[in-house]
């Protein structure tokens, strides 16, 4: 089995990501959903931690990346919106820099199972549609 495969006991509409592809720090771009509106996000992991955000600046809403998957400061000690330069706690989500202080990016509620990153128990991507 490949880190591509996730083990047929996990629901594979929750899937966001293999732990493994997660660098520590690291950060990696899903997305989950099915019809127009996928839910499109980010994974972080800092250690044992692991949080997920949808991939929109409260700013402009803007995705945060130009790059597939590069979300962190060179550091990697926060969360860089690339288009205007906001910064974000990776524990939290909150802007500490930039031109939306105060604002938050919204949290993507997640488990990680049997070394995958998942969206949590009865967390529907859909919900994030708006
Ligand atoms: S859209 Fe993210 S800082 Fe402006």
């Amino acid at each position: 089995m490949t880190e591509a495969e996730p083990p047929r006991e996990l629901d594979v509409e929750r899937v966001l990501c293999a732990l493994g592809e997660l660098a520590d720090p690291g950060t990696r771009a899903f997305r989950v959903g099915r019809g127009d509106w996928p839910l499109s996000g980010l994974v972080v992991r800092r250690g044992a931690e692991v949080h997920a955000y949808v991939n929109r600046c409260p700013h402009a809403g803007h995705p945060l990346n130009l790059r597939p998957h590069e979300f962190l400061t060179a550091d990697s000690s926060l969360l860089l919106c690339h288009s205007h330069g906001a910064l974000f706690e990776i524990a939290t989500g909150l802007c500490v820099a930039g031109p939306c202080p105060g604002a938050r990016l919204r949290r993507v509620p997640v488990e990680v199972a049997a070394g995958y990153v998942l969206l949590a128990a009865g967390v529907r991507a859909e919900a994030f549609a708006d």
